[in-house]
């Protein structure tokens, strides 16, 4: 049996508790063991849920029950999942996460905590919702020198931008109708500006290339600045603008951004519209891969969620995350790209 805590009920969490009891057949026998949710904690009460029962409101009780294998953390923001993740690991335990945010901030740091303790720290679902490109990138591509990663990284930007140009929306009234829809963080400032882009690119690239990428030095552009009439613009010439977050190596050099970009019918992220994201590779070996999904949402994000609680519960003290280095991978600025 691995028990697990579930830290957040929120739209994730929600949706972790609903995938473990609608596949819970199949996911324990690829698990090769039962999964048991032992804890939610939430600030919030929710009578009458059935997940009622196992809620608490003190992680003290996680944290002191020797019994508990696997934390699943989808509270989001730093603090306080931070500390939680850290207390988590150090004792030994996994920690599954959909916290991008934390990840870009101190994946490094967990990642070795856990590796030092035989623990995962596994975030499939940090970028790309319910696409596999952690797991790719950590094992499948891993004979390759990898040269890109360009992807489209968000699904409320993509689902506005789409919806924009299919039925000329006003931004505003998109962006509310994506909240509703669960795609975007409590504040979508993140979503918008870029920054949650932002986020996801410095992960990836971080297992892309080996080296901790700081996403503070990404350039980021968000779409708060595109008008219906660029839209319009762009749709005369036969193109699409989407907010692309990249990043190459040219030469012994990298750069990273994050900004809007107008792409035509040529390149396959063209017709990535909606709530869907997708991720396009290039290896030296290998050549192109592209990885396409939906990008946001409850099930989607809880689906990747919950596949790394099947790794973990077979992979019970060993780890099997590969790591990149706490050195800093050297970012050529924009300035630099453009002259
Ligand atoms: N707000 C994020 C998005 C959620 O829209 O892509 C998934 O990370």
């Amino acid at each position: 049996m691995i028990q697990i805590a579930v830290l957040g009920y929120g739209t994730v969490g929600s949706g972790v508790v609903e995938v473990i009891n609608t596949n819970h057949d199949s996911i324990n026998k690829r698990a090769e063991n039962e999964i048991n949710i032992k804890y939610v904690l939430d600030l919030r009460d929710f009578p009458g849920d059935p997940v009622e029962k196992v809620l608490v409101h003190d992680y003290e009780v996680i944290a002191n029950d020797p019994e508990v294998d696997v934390v699943v953390e989808v509270m989001g923001g730093v603090e306080p999942a931070y500390t939680f993740t850290k207390r988590a690991l150090e004792a030994g335990k996994s920690v599954c996460t959909s916290n991008k945010e934390l990840v870009a901030r101190h994946g490094t740091e967990l990642l070795a905590i856990a590796k030092e303790h035989g623990a995962n720290y596994l975030f499939e679902a940090s970028c790309g919702g319910g696409i596999p490109i952690i797991r790719p990138l950590n094992s499948s591509l891993t004979a390759d020198e990898i040269d890109e990663v360009t992807g489209i990284l968000n699904g409320t930007t993509n689902y506005i931008l789409s919806k924009m140009a299919s039925d000329g929306s006003d931004f505003a009234d998109v962006l509310k109708e994506a909240q509703r829809l669960g795609y975007a963080e409590r504040n979508p400032e993140a979503d918008v500006e870029g920054y949650d882009a932002c986020r996801k690119i410095a992960i990836l690239s971080s297992l892309a290339y080996g080296k901790e990428v700081n996403y503070e030095e990404v350039y980021t552009e968000g779409i708060t600045k595109i008008t219906a009439e660029d839209i319009k613009y762009a749709t005369s010439m036969g193109t699409a603008i989407k907010l692309l977050a990249t990043s190459r190596k040219v030469g012994d050099q990298y750069y990273a951004m994050v900004s809007p970009v107008m792409i035509d019918a040529k390149n396959p992220l063209y017709s990535v519209n909606g709530v869907f994201n997708a991720i396009f590779i290039h290896g030296n070996v290998l050549g192109d891969a592209m990885f396409y999904g939906s990008g946001a949402g409850k099930l989607p994000t809880a689906s990747a969620v919950v596949a790394d609680v099947v790794d973990c519960a077979k992979n019970k003290g060993r780890n099997i995350m590969m790591s990149w280095s706490e050195e800093k991978l050297d970012l050529l600025q924009i300035d630099d790209v453009k002259s």
